[in-house]
Parts: C-alpha cells; sequence; structure tokens
C-alpha cells in the first residue's frame, strides 16, 4: 500500500466494533439458552475466526440483511465434537478464551491458528486450565493446542503477567466448573468479560483486583450493541493530534474505563480531546472523542500503566514519530509487546527508524526521537496494528512511503485506507 503525505485531516469517523466486545458477545451467545442479537460485530477477521469456531462446534449464526448477527445458543451442553481443527487463524483471544471452554466440554478440541498464532504463548492458559482438571497437550508451550475437556473444579489463579485474555479464559472454565473460580490480577486489564457475563445475567463478584464466578450459572438469550474499538480510534487521534488545523470527531466509541488510559496519554502529550460520554450498551460505556491537532510535546509510557495500553502503543509510537524533531517518545515495561500478533518493539523500530526516527529498542521497551521523516518501503510484519501506525506516520513523510503487509489491517480494519484516504487531505495534490 502507498501512503501519500497529507497536511491536514478533518472529519467525522466510526471505527469497527470493538474487537474485545465482539469476541466475548458471540461466545456468551453461544452459550446461551436461546437466540441473541448482536449489532456492530467486528467485521474484522479476528473476530470472523471466533464464528468460525463456534460453527465448528455446532453454533447455529447467521448474518440478518440489516447487518446484524444472530447466534442461537443452546448453553454448554449445546456444543458439539467439532469434526476437525478449530481454525483461530491470527486470533490470540480467540484461542485462549475457546481453550476456557472447550476445556470443560467432554469431547477433544484441536486448536490451531496461523504461524503467527503459532509463536505465541499459550502456557499462561494452558497452566490454570490444566490445574481445573483439563487434559491439554502442546509443543513447546505452543500451538497446535489439543485440549480433552471434562468436568472442571473451580480454583484461585493468580496469573504471573497481567492477561485479560487468561482471565476470561479462566473465568469460561469456571463457568462450566464445580464451585468458585476467582481470578486475582496482578494489574488491572480490560473488564469486558465481567461486564458482558453480568449483561448476560451471570452474577459476578469484584472486589479489588479479583473477580470470582460461581459454576453452573445459566445465561439468558440478548440483544446486545457492541460500541467503536477505541484501539482502531487512537490511529485517527494520532493522526489529528500532531496535524495543527486538524479536526476530528469520533463517534460512538466504547468508553469503558479500563480502556481510556489512552486519552490520558495522549493528553499527556499535548494534544486536547474531549470526551462526551453519551449512553451504556450493556454495560458498556459509548460516547464521542473530539481531538483538535496541535504541537505535540514529548511523553513516556510507564510500566505501571502498559498493561491498560497495551494495544494503542503502535498508534502511540506513531504520534512519536510525529511530534516535533527533537522530542522523544519512551515505553518502558512492555515486553508483553514482543509476544502480540508480531515482535512489536522490533517491528516498530525497524518500520520507523525507517521512516526517519531514531529508535533505540531495549528488552521491555524503546525509545524514540523525532526527526523529518521521508517515504520508504516499510514492512508491517503482517501485523495489523503495525500497518495502520506506520501508514499514520508516513502521512508526514516528504515523499510516499509503501508499506508492505498492508493487507493485514483486515484483522481489526477492513477499509481502514479507505478512511484514511477520505480523512486525510493533501497540500500537494500533484
Ligand atoms: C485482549 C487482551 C489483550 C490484548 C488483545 C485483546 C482481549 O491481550 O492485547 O488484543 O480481548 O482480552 P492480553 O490479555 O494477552 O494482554
Amino acid at each position: 500500500m502507498v501512503v501519500r503525505p497529507a497536511t491536514t485531516v478533518a472529519g467525522r469517523v466510526t471505527v469497527p466494533g470493538d474487537k474485545s466486545i465482539s469476541h466475548r458477545y458471540a461466545l456468551l451467545a453461544a452459550l446461551a439458552h436461546g437466540m441473541s442479537t448482536i449489532r456492530g460485530y467486528s467485521a474484522g477477521a479476528d473476530c470472523a475466526a471466533t464464528l468460525t469456531c463456534l460453527r465448528a462446534l455446532g453454533v447455529r449464526i447467521r448474518h440478518t440483511p440489516r447487518g446484524e448477527l444472530q447466534i442461537d445458543g443452546a448453553g454448554f451442553e449445546g456444543l458439539a465434537p467439532p469434526a476437525g481443527i478449530l481454525d483461530a487463524a491470527n486470533s490470540g483471544t480467540t484461542m485462549r478464551l475457546m481453550a476456557g471452554i472447550a476445556a470443560g466440554r467432554p469431547f477433544r478440541c484441536v486448536l490451531d491458528g496461523d504461524a503467527s498464532l503459532a509463536r505465541r504463548p499459550m502456557r499462561r492458559v494452558m497452566e490454570p486450565l490444566t490445574r481445573m482438571g483439563a487434559a491439554i497437550a502442546a509443543r513447546d508451550w505452543r500451538p497446535p493446542l489439543t485440549i480433552d475437556g471434562t468436568q472442571l473444579h473451580g480454583i484461585a489463579h493468580r496469573p504471573e503477567v497481567p492477561s485479560a485474555q487468561v482471565k476470561s479464559a479462566v473465568l469460561l472454565a469456571g463457568l462450566q466448573a464445580l464451585g468458585r473460580t476467582t481470578v486475582v490480577e496482578p494489574s488491572p486489564t480490560r473488564d469486558h468479560t465481567e461486564r458482558a457475563l453480568e449483561a448476560f445475567g451471570v452474577s459476578v463478584e469484584r472486589d479489588g483486583a479479583s473477580v470470582s464466578i460461581e459454576g453452573g450459572q445459566r445465561l439468558g438469550p440478548r440483544d446486545l450493541t457492541v460500541p467503536g474499538d477505541i484501539s482502531s480510534a487512537t490511529f485517527w487521534m494520532a493522526l489529528a493530534a500532531a496535524s495543527p488545523g486538524s479536526d476530528i470527531q469520533i463517534e460512538g466509541v466504547g468508553l469503558n474505563p479500563t480502556r481510556t488510559r489512552v486519552i490520558d496519554i495522549v493528553r499527556r502529550a499535548g494534544v486536547r480531546i474531549d470526551v462526551e460520554v453519551h449512553r451504556e450498551a450493556n454495560g458498556e460505556p459509548v460516547g464521542r472523542l473530539h481531538v483538535t491537532g496541535g504541537t505535540p510535546r514529548g511523553f513516556s509510557i510507564g510500566p505501571e500503566e502498559v498493561p491498560a495500553v497495551i494495544d494503542e502503543i503502535p498508534a502511540l509510537a506513531a504520534l512519536g514519530a510525529l511530534l516535533p524533531e527533537g522530542e522523544r517518545m519512551k515505553v518502558a515495561g512492555a515486553a508483553e509487546l514482543r509476544v502480540k500478533e508480531s515482535d512489536r518493539i522490533a517491528c516498530l523500530a525497524g518500520g520507523l527508524r525507517a521512516l526517519g526516527a531514531d529508535v533505540v529498542e531495549y528488552p521491555d521497551g524503546f525509545e524514540l526521537v523525532a526527526h523529518r521523516l521521508t517515504g520508504a518501503t516499510v514492512d508491517a510484519c503482517g501485523d495489523h496494528r503495525l500497518a495502520m501506525a506506520f501508514a499514520v506516520a508516513a502521512t508526514r513523510a516528504g515523499t510516499p512511503a509503501t508499506i508492505t503487509g498492508a493487507s493485514s489491517v483486515a484483522v481489526s480494519y477492513p477499509g481502514f485506507f479507505e478512511e484514511l484516504a477520505r480523512l486525510a487531505s493533501s497540500g500537494d495534490r500533484r
């Protein structure tokens, strides 16, 4: 994909349905008893992978002509042994949450995915699910996972790394377990699973860092609306933030407090963002972000805030690259970035350097010094968020840039480049 220089960005935009929430609504609708309707389900490939896995387990799902998703749940007992592998494609959330469901089913499931997913660590879910009673085999703790489910029993689990996926896998297993299951988090992560469980009628006990559920609760079908994905919105925030005269309004975006730390960080960079919460949809706050461009300054992201912005760091790095010459952006305590869809520290450093930034890489982060950017060929490493981050940075390069692996944007944001072309105008129309 060739990205041309732009000077200002302006307009209104809605972003795709939140990826994390979409996965959870589809899974819980499949586990509920009756027909649920989901509006605004993410059109990205990751969330499509969750539907593929559910269909392989015999769940009936249909897209209505109005663009809604209808899922006919028949409870955990309604899931049938799959005829083949469950293909999570590029989606870590699909694999880890599906593992929590498969762990309690009385049949074998083999969960696999693409080459990127095959490199990602699964011990973090295998260990607690095994403790609950499931038999899980994998080579070197990586996909494919062969899961022989069984009657589970509740546990108390303290994950070593903060992870909403691990918390969610254990809670989904806990729903099928005898007794009580508790997860105590080392630091807070997104709480969409807790909110979604409550929306489906499950009683969830939350006490500080700990969340517990009793097994055997029944889920009722629901009509749900998925808010826009704030992680996708961050690319537009970064794009608007660093161009004086820019003005972007992002409508219908999810503003769950476990996801809005990114707004604080962008504001810390001196950017004006007005936030309006308009409503709650199934326990998730939704509203508008209004970003006014200016001249941002350097900023740092510390270890204590990394778990809250782990998916937004590529977009924030793009903002770093767009800072005025000599300004710095630093991230520390983010070793988890190395085991995302790509090694996001190495790939971000490589791509932003190619565009002209100075980047020093550390085992758990990086430091960037902004310089004038120039067009170059940059490799997104097959990672959707890196493709979008490089595209945002490339709009301020002096010459066109080429992004390889750009089709990966379909994982979370099909239509991203069309939206970029619509919002970004160029002073130079040659
Ligand atoms: C997600 C949790 C995060 C995030 C991922 C989606 C989720 O991963 O990076 O994109 O939907 O629960 P971890 O839980 O592994 O940190």
